[in-house]
């Protein structure tokens, strides 16, 4: 049976989860695709720096050029982050036919609708799963479980570093500092941690999630964003004492054909669901007009739930490609027509 092979953008964090999970879970792969999955290269910037997976030295290469021109490349995973740069790669890879999967939100909360757009035209796949709470299969449920529903509301917490500063200074009254630069260490936060800490990284999150989940084009600037950098630790403990717990919380509300997306640090009270929602752990509340509420919990970061995301994505990607077909409702939402039949 002909192996699927993927080129690896990136090697850090979630890149070396997703190695690993493609070597370990190889007999589940299988299973699930009915052929092997093969790195067959990686890009990063530094070759030589150590590594906890282990690839053939020939693998790695430090131009990305190398793994999105490869014509024996069927899927690129990008998990290296960034930008203009990035989004480019993938421009690129799409317009030589290769399926994308990806982690970063940044690229697809300001260039989403542009990339899903050629991937369509080019009969690819761009699936990003990752791209929002980690390790929470939240988009799928959203544009798949969910899509029988008019979702009116989503509200939650979709940043890990953030409430993994929030909660060790909170429950342990440690210096904001001491906590950010440990949620670093773990690999939650974002190479540049102001996207996390300003709340960006969920503004852009609440993005995807208002997208896919009102079927509208949402933009950026639209979107009310603050973070937690002026909270204190004076702000935590009298919170405490008034038995209230502060959390980042994202919330997008549709009304008609409105709708209002925000972040913002929130008072909620100790015994409120998302208020026992700990650590780099995410959750996402989603109303739906028929079902009423659902609530997704799960890790919102690290190396291994995220690469579950990304690999599941592949393993979607793969059942396209045997098959015969591209895409899921997730790729190419409708954004013009849903909004005129909603308004008929
Ligand atoms: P890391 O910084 O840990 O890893 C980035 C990797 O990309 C490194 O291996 C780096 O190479 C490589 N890289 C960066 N720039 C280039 C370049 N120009 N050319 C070649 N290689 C490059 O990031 P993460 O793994 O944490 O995050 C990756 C993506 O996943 C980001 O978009 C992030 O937002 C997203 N994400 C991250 C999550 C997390 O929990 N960390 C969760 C969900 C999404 P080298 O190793 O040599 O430096
Ligand atoms: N920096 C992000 C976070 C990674 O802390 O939530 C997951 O998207």
């Amino acid at each position: 049976v002909k192996s699927v092979s993927v080129g690896l953008l990136g090697l850090g964090t979630v890149g070396s989860g997703v190695v690993k999970i493609i070597e370990n879970h190889q007999d589940k792969l299988m299973h699930q695709v009915g052929c092997p999955v093969e790195i067959k290269k990686v890009a990063v910037r530094d070759r030589d720096k150590k590594r906890d997976v282990a690839l053939p030295e020939a693998v790695l290469t430090t131009h990305v050029e190398e793994v999105i021109n490869d014509p024996d490349i069927d899927v690129v995973i990008e998990v290296m982050g960034g930008i203009e740069e990035t989004r480019q790669y993938i421009l690129q890879a799409l317009k030589n036919g290769k399926h994308v999967v990806t982690a970063n939100k940044d690229l697809m909360a300001l260039y989403g609708t542009e990339l899903l757009s050629i991937a369509s035209e080019y009969g690819c796949d761009l699936f990003y799963e990752a791209s929002v709470a980690g390790g929470i299969p939240i988009l799928r449920s959203l544009v798949d479980g969910l899509a029988s529903d008019r979702i009116t509301k989503m509200m939650g917490i979709v940043n890990g570093t953030t409430n993994y500063i929030l909660t060790k200074m909170s429950k342990f009254n440690r210096p904001y500092e001491e906590v950010l630069a440990e949620a670093q260490a773990l690999g939650y936060a974002e190479a540049d941690p102001t996207s996390d800490v300003e709340g960006l990284d969920a503004a852009r999150k609440m993005a995807i999630l208002a997208r896919l989940g009102f079927s509208m084009n949402i933009d950026l600037q639209d979107v009310y964003v603050k973070g937690i950098t002026g909270i204190t630790e004076e702000d935590l403990n009298y919170s405490k004492r008034l038995g209230y717990t502060m959390k980042l919380i994202g919330i997008a509300h549709r009304d008609g054909d409105k709708v209002e997306v925000s972040v913002q640090p929130t008072l909620l009270p100790e015994t409120h669901p998302l208020a026992s929602v700990n650590d780099e752990y995410n959750a996402v509340y989603v109303y739906g007009e028929a079902v009423g509420e659902t609530m997704f919990y799960g890790p919102g970061a690290g190396s291994l739930p995220t690469a579950t995301s990304v690999v599941s994505d592949l393993v979607a990607v793969m059942k396209n490609m045997r098959l015969g077909v591209n895409g899921r409702s997730a790729v190419t939402p409708q954004y013009d027509k849903q909004l005129k039949d909603d308004s008929e």
